[in-house]
């Protein structure tokens, strides 16, 4: 089989122009309308075409007693305007250190090497090279990202719509009081929180879990954001407040165009929220394509592990991934799987296999493919 040549890294700002142009185009014609312009297939197809994020062999290095560990080891990932990738994979797999790394957060020391690159309206900014003011712009007002545990992130002795506004301060374009007060309620009821007037007034601690998580998501794109990031955003919620989330997230990924990076560990969801779906393996991107190639024929033994690991979407007996992630600091010398893999050949354990790629667009690093 072919190898997947590295997908290039170019500069795209005439892209971030045009993919502009097609936001102004489709809100004025959804003015007229008052339809979903932003389904048209033309208009997804140039926003999807214009890679809003783009990353590049991107890895993450971090201090350990036992030495260097690259929890981000050499990912590489597109996501258009509009688009959503679900990124999944078990516990300690990198997930949430490849998006603190997307967001400027990781934890000090750490080392950074490697491109990623976000097409905003003006430039196309490299986000490995912001310095920690620039960060602050970036962060909040072009990427934003969404938690697990939303009491986490909200502050406990702050009312919600203070919150918002203070995100809406911190970012142009510089509005009056009554304005900022106004865009902050406005948050909430795009965020579909009911009576968001009287709910601005509240604390945190007096809404409920699904209520908190939809105040997160208001406040995360209070300032405009064109990448959100997701992080098990509705690991912690019953199953009926998880499909209102996971509704609310697709909408909005649609109507505001939004770039939607989606954390989980749970193929279920990712089923119901991910155009295209990467799955993560000790630091690496193992598998990628389109959601419904992804989920239905997965090409790598450990995707097809978790297909047979998940209660969603299997049917009949469960089976377990047998084993457990490797260590970061005792990795195997190849396949990263091949202790775990029933699949596993001699050669397995020789190199990392480099990526193969089935069709246009579905690849997976294992030498079976
Ligand atoms: N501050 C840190 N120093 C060293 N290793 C860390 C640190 N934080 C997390 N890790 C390691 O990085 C790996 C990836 O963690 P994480 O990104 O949280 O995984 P996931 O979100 O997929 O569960 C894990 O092996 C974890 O032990
Ligand atoms: S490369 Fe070998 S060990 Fe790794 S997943 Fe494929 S068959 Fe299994
Ligand atoms: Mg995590």
């Amino acid at each position: 089989m072919p190898q997947k040549p590295e997908p290039p890294i170019t500069s795209i700002p005439h892209w971030g122009h045009v993919s502009f142009f097609i936001h102004e185009m489709y809100n004025s014609l959804a003015l007229v309308y008052r339809e979903k312009v932003y389904d048209f297939p033309f208009v997804r197809m140039i926003n999807v075409m214009a890679h809003l994020l783009e990353v590049r062999g991107l890895t993450v290095e971090l201090p350990t007693a036992a030495g260097w560990v690259r929890p981000v080891n050499e990912v590489s990932l597109r996501i258009g305007a509009g688009e959503s990738l679900g990124l999944v994979g078990e516990s300690g797999s990198g997930k949430t250190m490849l998006s603190l790394a997307l967001m400027g957060l990781l934890p000090p020391g750490a080392r950074v090497s490697g491109e990623a690159s976000l097409a905003t309206e003006a430039s196309t900014k490299q986000l490995t090279a912001l310095s920690e003011r620039e960060w602050r712009d970036a962060r909040g007002g072009e990427i934003a990202m969404v938690f697990q545990e939303p009491m986490t992130s909200l502050n406990p002795v702050m009312r919600i719509g203070a919150q918002i506004e203070e995100t809406i301060r911190a970012h142009p374009p510089k509005l009056r009081a009554n304005e900022v007060k106004r865009k902050a309620v406005d948050s909430l009821r795009r965020a579909a929180v009911p009576e968001p007037e009287a709910r601005a007034e509240q604390f945190p601690h007096q809404l409920s879990g699904g209520l908190r998580q939809r105040a997160m998501i208001a406040m995360a794109l209070a300032a405009g954001p064109r990448l959100l990031i997701a992080d098990e955003p509705t690991t912690a919620l019953d199953v009926t407040v998880q499909k209102q989330i996971l509704d609310l997230l697709d909408r909005l990924r649609r109507e505001l165009q939004l770039g939607l990076l989606f954390i989980t560990h749970d193929l279920g969801v990712v089923a119901q929220v991910a155009e295209r779906v990467a799955v993560m393996y000790a630091g690496r991107i193992i598998e990628e394509g389109p959601a419904r190639n992804v989920l239905a024929k997965p090409l790598h033994p450990y995707t097809q592990g978790l297909l047979r690991a998940s209660p969603t979407l299997k049917r009949g007996a469960l089976a377990p991934i047998p084993g457990a992630v490797p260590q970061l600091t005792a990795l195997p010398p190849g396949c990263a799987f091949e202790p775990r893999c029933e699949l596993r050949r001699d050669e397995c354990a020789l190199a990392v296999p480099a990526f193969r790629i089935i069709g246009s667009d579905h690849v997976a690093r294992c030498i079976l493919v």
